[in-house]
């Protein structure tokens, strides 16, 4: 790569700074050394670039990243007072600038102890609310209307109100206790197949919404509520749904009751809110006690955060491989291969963690920023994501680095899967670092050369999984931090909520457009209708 080339990923004003540019001068030092060169000189490579904690090992060895370059980038790291931004979090300071919010998920896995009294407190109210609500459901002493059992429960909700819990159910699904189903596309065709798989008689509706007034939500939640009152009357609402939200009034003017309403606050993002009411679907999936472990396993994540010093941090040192990938390396993509079909939803989750957090054009202090931030993130379970992606991984433009993510214990007892499972994982990463010395087949030439990390969970209990996403939580926040801007805020997805509310009124028959419209959007809407109006 020229120096050019590293001058687009580093342009910004924030990369002028001594601490990026002693980086960049280093890269252009090092720019020939390899992966393979840099194991070769140091045979012990593992020892000195992996760290474990309690059951989750993180491997940035495979990154082409020396001790030079990561003391450089723990230089940089110090240079952005990661370390007070840390603090400033913590100690629920607005860090949220641009809408003046304090970010307080941390304070939902702190049972209580959190150091603000007043948030400690609510917190400990909705919890104790939430583990009577999900124990009477899951053992039976709630009952539905006619006295039924609930079996079913239809999830709504998106984005941040519906990738964490559909994440954490699909990864630590008990054999005991209600379906779940998840419903959050505005395509009916969602909702659909979970109404269709549930009787109105035992089933719970959970409406997630933090604003409650996300269009899909709304939708699906009206034709969910049509649906249950069709078949039981409108009394039946008092027993079967339940709302979780910033916005109570909104959902009591849908006839929820307050008992079935619980809170989230405005400190909390949507994308952050696993930990809240939020999580709900997943525990009645999991069960209370494995959702109180999922919130020890975070908070136990969230105390090595802000304890251990930075070069043996766990969540800081991905930030730094992540950043070194991205702006120095100029590798704009992040493919995320988690090698246990229990996460296969990891990829979606962190694409709207990563993308959602740092996808921003300025900085927070409002100066465009014309340099890379969040990599693309895209990814699918292995090996499933072999037979897709990976050619390009290995022998397309190189343009990516890799999150491998792999499980020591499964969960099941097929023989031979796991070992088999596990020695795919270790072998792309290995390809992808080594590639094929002494190949002379052009076409069959891998390169090499193209980084990779690998996280290895000692199992897939509620803990671990807890501190998984709490590490990639930090991560994504440590990137915020040193590229200098907001996480916490998603501006960017309004314009298009505000347009597909302006072209509805024209999705009548009426040929006259009440908003002016380009000539694709007319012309799309033209043979939209048409062929919707045309009797079959
Ligand atoms: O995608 C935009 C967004 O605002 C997310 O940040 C949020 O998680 C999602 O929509 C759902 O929002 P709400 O919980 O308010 O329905």
């Amino acid at each position: 790569m020229t120096r050019s080339e590293i001058a687009w990923y580093t342009m910004n004003k924030t990369f002028t700074s001594s601490a990026w540019q002693s980086l960049i001068t280093y890269r252009d030092k090092t720019s020939c050394t390899t992966i393979a060169d840099l194991f070769d000189s140091d045979v012990k490579r593992f020892d000195s670039f992996s760290w474990h904690h309690q059951g989750l090992l993180l491997d940035l060895s495979k990154n082409r990243i020396d001790l030079t370059a990561r003391n450089h980038l723990l230089d940089l790291a110090r240079a952005a007072n990661v370390e007070s931004a840390r603090d400033a979090m913590f100690s629920g300071q607005p860090i949220n600038t641009t809408e003046d919010r304090r970010v307080l998920h941390v304070a939902l896995r702190d049972r209580g102890k959190f150091t603000d009294q007043s948030v400690a407190g609510k917190v400990t109210e909705v919890m104790e609310r939430l583990a009577t609500f999900t124990t009477s459901i899951r053992d039976g002493r709630t009952v539905g209307i006619t006295g039924r059992q609930f079996n079913d429960i239809i999830s709504i909700g998106i984005g941040g109100s519906h990738l964490g819990p559909f994440l954490v159910a699909e990864a630590l699904k008990s054999h005991s206790g209600p379906n779940v189903h998840f419903a959050a596309n505005l395509d009916g065709h969602d909702l659909a197949s979970a109404l269709e798989n549930s009787n109105p008689e035992t089933t719970q509706i959970v409406i997630t919404s933090k604003s409650f007034a996300t269009e899909e939500t709304l939708i699906n939640a009206e034709s969910a509520i049509t649906w249950l009152t069709n078949a039981l009357g409108s009394e039946a609402l008092s027993k079967h749904v339940v709302a979780i939200t910033a916005n109570p009034e909104a959902a009591s003017s849908l006839g929820i009751p307050a008992s079935h309403i619980f809170p989230i606050w405005d400190w909390v993002g949507g994308r952050f809110s696993l930990w809240s009411a939020v999580g709900l679907p997943a525990a009645l999936a999991i069960g209370w006690a494995s959702f109180s472990k999922l919130l020890d396993g975070a908070h136990e994540m969230d105390r090595h955060f802000q304890t251990a010093p930075l070069a043996e941090n766990l969540p800081v040192l991905i930030a730094l491989a992540g950043i070194w990938n991205i702006n120095i390396e100029a590798l704009g993509s992040l493919a995320v291969v988690p090698y246990d079909h229990r996460i296969a939803l990891l990829p979606a989750y962190l694409q709207q963690l990563d993308m959602e957090s740092n996808g921003k054009g300025v900085s927070i202090s409002g100066d465009v920023l014309t340099s890379a931030r969040s990599p693309v993130v895209f990814g699918l379970p292995g090996t499933n994501a072999q037979h897709t992606f990976h050619q390009w991984l290995h022998q397309g433009p190189r343009n990516a680095a890799t999150e491998f993510i792999g499980v020591s214990r499964p969960n099941h007892t097929l023989p031979g899967h796991h070992d088999k499972l596990i020695s795919n994982l270790l072998a792309q990463s290995e390809a992808l670092a080594m590639g094929t010395a002494g190949e002379y087949n052009k076409h069959r030439v891998c390169p090499g050369n193209r980084p990779s990390t690998t996280i290895l969970l000692e199992t897939l209990d509620p803990k671990r999984l807890g501190m998984l996403i709490a590490l990639y939580e930090h991560k994504i926040f440590v990137q915020g931090v040193i590229w200098g801007l907001n996480s916490f805020d998603q501006f960017g997805v309004e314009l298009g909520k505000h347009l597909a509310a302006h072209l509805l009124p024209n999705f009548s028959s009426v040929a006259n457009y009440s908003i002016n419209l380009n000539s694709s959007t007319a012309g799309l809407l033209d043979y939209y209708r048409r062929w919707r109006d045309q009797v079959k």
